[in-house]
């Protein structure tokens, strides 16, 4: 099954909607089988966005990233990469329709709430970054037709 890494930006806790979002992922029927609440240090923060150094939003994002905590979380399931890209709508906001999570919650580009990895070695490298092997906890499914 596939893996892939999804950061509930600071606006995320702010707003009060970390349930709502992660009951998206979850109706869907991905596994949470990795989850935690941290505050990223500046260190962390820049590895993460290392390939938009350099870009005119780099700095505020990197700041809005450390505003406040982020929750941290790897997802489980068939083509999980693109079905979870599907969820949270694409990165511009003018093309992030209504029913995904930017198009339903975030007003600009930068905030855009939520970020998930793009591709197979992104998520490997997400992944990595944010979790230790021990922090893993696969589980089965008591029934497999719910979904
Ligand atoms: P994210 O999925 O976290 O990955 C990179 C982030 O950079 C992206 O979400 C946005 O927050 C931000 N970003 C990407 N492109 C732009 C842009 N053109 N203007 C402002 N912010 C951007």
């Amino acid at each position: 099954m596939e893996k892939t890494f999804v950061m509930l930006k600071p606006g995320v806790l702010q707003r009060r909607i970390a349930g709502e979002l992660l009951n998206r992922f979850e109706r869907k029927g991905l596994k949470i089988v990795a989850l935690k609440l941290l505050r990223l240090s500046r260190e962390m923060a820049e590895a993460h966005y290392a390939e938009h150094r350099g870009r005119d939003f780099y700095e505020k994002l990197v700041e809005y990233t450390l505003s406040g905590p982020v929750i941290a979380v790897v997802l489980e399931g068939e083509d999980a990469i693109a079905v979870v890209r599907r969820i949270t709508g694409p990165t511009n906001l003018l093309e992030a329709p209504a029913g995904t999570i930017r198009g339903d919650y975030a007003a600009r580009t930068r905030l855009n709430i939520v970020h998930a990895s793009d591709s197979p070695a992104s998520a490997e490298r997400e992944i990595a970054l944010f979790f230790r092997p021990e922090e893993f906890f696969p589980w089965e499914d008591g029934n497999r037709d719910w979904f």
